[in-house]
């Protein structure tokens, strides 16, 4: 298969090129492209050095899919030259996530829909992904309802800039030098963030809104009403996401722990004790969503979970490249 990423050089491009070889995709070709910015960068792919090329509407010739890892805006504008060239673009931005004839796509969940495409998939936003990897076995033993979430998502969400601006404010305290921020709206080292992504007129953000409204395209649940808040957190990598949630039959407790255990790619982290939960250091770096302090929540009429994630891995990247299985 001949494969182009779109934004190899950023945090989710740089991880497909690992994902591609830790899932075994056959690539008789890997063209990387960036922006002006990178051309001529090299970057080490099974054995072979690789040079980054500009993308230009002229880029996509000769290939099956494009993994699009360079934001919504270079996606809306490369799309229509992608499907000019007849490749298949496999894409992170939200640009298209919500289009009636694009499949939004979590393997383990909907990969049937991915067959279903005109040109364009597109990968859910990260922290969606992570809560309904957690989810999705609950599902299957009874539909959900409701959802009550906060997010605690890592400064690496915002790509590689957020990282350096985090560690940049660090040096800079300890060093007692002014603080400077430009990717985030405050201050981030030692602080957390209530608001992610664009205000809306009722006051959500829209990164709120992703994961009711994605959440309802990939579980197939029209009627699924999802409150969101959030919050960034001074983590260089992995979101974590606190659930509560409500069945349409209130299941046990042993169902909700033997669904957790039993989905394919999630991790039960919970011996409803001791200190054995969920936490972004021990999921960095890792494809599995590990799922804990689930316990029985009075107030929605379910339960209540914590989970955690690697987003530029499982929340974006690794899902992109196994999204292409599916195909
Ligand atoms: N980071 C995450 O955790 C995460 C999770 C899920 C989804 N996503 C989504 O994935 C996409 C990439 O995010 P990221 O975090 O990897 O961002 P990033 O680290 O800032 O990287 C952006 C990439 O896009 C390239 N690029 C920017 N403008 C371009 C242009 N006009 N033409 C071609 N390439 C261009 C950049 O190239 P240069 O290096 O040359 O500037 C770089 O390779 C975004 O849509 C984001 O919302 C990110």
């Amino acid at each position: 298969m001949k494969i182009g990423i779109l934004g190899a050089t950023g945090a989710v491009g740089q991880q497909m090129i690992q994902c591609l070889i830790e899932q075994d995709i056959k690539v008789d070709e890997l063209r990387l492209m960036a922006s002006r910015r990178s051309v001529g960068k090299e970057i080490e792919f099974k054995g072979e050095t690789l040079k980054v090329i500009e993308a230009t509407e002229n880029s996509f010739e000769g290939l099956d899919v494009i993994l699009g890892a360079a934001g919504g805006k270079s996606s809306k504008h490369f799309a229509p030259f992608i499907k000019k060239a007849g490749a298949i673009l496999i894409d992170n931005s939200s640009a298209f996530r919500l289009d009636k004839d694009v499949p939004l796509v979590i393997p383990e969940i909907n990969g049937e829909d991915a067959k279903k495409h005109n040109g364009i998939i597109a990968n859910p936003n990260c922290s969606t992904i992570i809560a309904f990897m957690a989810l999705y076995g609950i599902n299957k033993k009874s539909k959900l309802t409701k959802m009550i979430v906060s997010t605690y998502q890592a400064v690496s969400g915002a790509g590689i800039e957020g990282i350096t601006e985090l560690d940049n404010q660090i040096e800079a305290l300890l060093n007692g030098k002014e603080i400077e921020n430009s990717i985030f709206a405050h201050q981030i080292a030692y602080n957390c963030i209530p608001a992610i992504g664009t205000f809306l007129a009722d006051g959500y953000t829209d990164e709120e809104m992703k994961m009711q409204n994605e959440g309802r395209k990939i579980m197939h649940l029209p009627n699924l009403n999802v409150t969101c808040t959030c919050v960034r957190v001074p983590i260089i990598r992995s979101h974590s996401i606190s659930i509560s949630f409500a069945t349409e039959r209130l299941l046990t407790i042993e169902e909700v722990r033997e669904a957790i255990s039993s989905s394919k790619g999630v991790k039960l982290m919970d011996d409803g004790i001791n200190n054995v939960y969920p936490m972004p250091i021990s999921t960095s770096d890792n494809d599995i969503i590990e799922v804990g302090r689930i316990r029985e929540d009075k107030v929605i009429g379910g339960y209540s979970l914590f989970c955690s994630g690697d987003q530029i891995r499982k929340g974006a990247a690794s899902n992109t490249v196994a999204i292409i299985k599916c195909l």
